[in-house]
């Protein structure tokens, strides 16, 4: 299975158009070890040829110019990219799909209810339902992926929920807690090639590591996870934001209940944070708390890196 990170950062990006952190500046200041990422999105593909995007980040325009592989190949109007899988109906996840307007062969699957977001806001009519099949999936059950003449891509994901919430911009303080989430709100992947075989997990957004997480992922070859904030309190303590890390649906790296923590016991061979905020000091390649993530076995996604598993 090839395996691409198209973008590594969260929401935003690096740096973050309106972030003068000392993170973001370096980034803006051509600093090699600060290197820029646009936002989270990876590229499978089962034979190099017809591609699948997990997510369509905002990015996807620049993506799609950096990596050859996606580019058209053949006559007048074609592309590579035969399919789109959502995870949440975060802006950093589907505004990309604007990108794909207007008149190419495309399917998108997504939850039911992320379906319902983008169903409900018009402008994603873009993408001509006369050539973009929407197709929803349901948790816990594999499902095979096709490209739009109906042909299996060769690549096969389990939809399972994940601890996490309502994409920001569908918060409803109305509703509670938790703004009126549900199950189906984040999800993460588990990616299985055609003869069964689990290549990889996909989890950009988690809240929390549960038991039942913990079980799935446990003895996993490569894990995709949730980066976003090295403590809980980062962008609180370096004053860009008011939120923490448990109010925007992210477990953080560090510390006891943390990422690292977390994984410690699980035996996973190849761990890779992705979706990276602007503030998190493990995006710089010589800050002591990537040299601590790297201690532990995990790796840093950057754009453009090759996880082919
Ligand atoms: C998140 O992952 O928390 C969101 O992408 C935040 C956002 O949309 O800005
Ligand atoms: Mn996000």
């Amino acid at each position: 299975m090839k395996i691409r990170i198209l973008g590594s950062g969260a929401g935003g990006g690096y740096p973050q158009w309106n972030c003068n952190h000392p993170n973001s500046r370096r980034a803006r200041d051509g600093d090699p070890s600060a290197k820029p990422r646009t936002q989270s999105s990876i590229a499978l593909s089962a034979d190099g040829v017809d591609w699948v995007l997990f997510n369509a980040s905002p990015d996807l325009r620049q993506q799609i110019g950096e990596n050859p592989f996606l580019h058209p190949g053949e006559g007048l109007r074609h592309s590579p990219i035969k399919a789109v899988v959502l995870t949440n109906a975060d802006v950093d996840h589907i505004a990309g799909l604007l990108n794909l307007r207007e008149s190419q062969p495309l399917r998108l699957y997504a939850t039911e209810r992320v379906l319902s977001v983008l169903a409900a806001n018009s402008v994603f009519n873009v993408l001509n339902p006369a050539f973009v099949t929407r197709e929803s999936m349901r948790l816990d059950e594999p499902l095979s992926l096709a490209t739009p003449d109906g042909s299996p891509s060769g690549v096969v994901v389990v939809p399972f929920a994940v601890p996490g919430k309502v994409a920001l911009w569908l918060e409803d303080e109305s509703r509670g807690p938790d703004f009126g989430s549900v199950e189906e709100d984040t999800i993460a992947l588990e990616v299985r090639d055609a003869g069964g075989a689990t290549r990889l997990f996909y989890v950009p957004a988690c809240a929390r590591m549960t038991d039942a997480l913990a079980t799935r992922l446990a003895g996993a070859e490569v894990v995709l996870f949730d980066g976003t904030l090295w403590t809980d309190d980062e962008m609180i303590r370096s004053g860009v934001g008011v939120k923490s890390g448990r109010r925007m649906g992210h477990m953080s790296i560090s510390g006891h209940d943390g990422t690292m923590a977390a994984f410690a016991p699980l035996g996973v061979r190849r761990k890779v944070f992705i979706h990276i905020n602007t503030t998190n000091p493990v995006l710089l390649d010589d800050s002591e708390e990537r040299r601590a993530v790297a201690e532990q076995g995990w790796e840093v996604a950057y754009d453009g890196m090759v996880l082919d598993a």
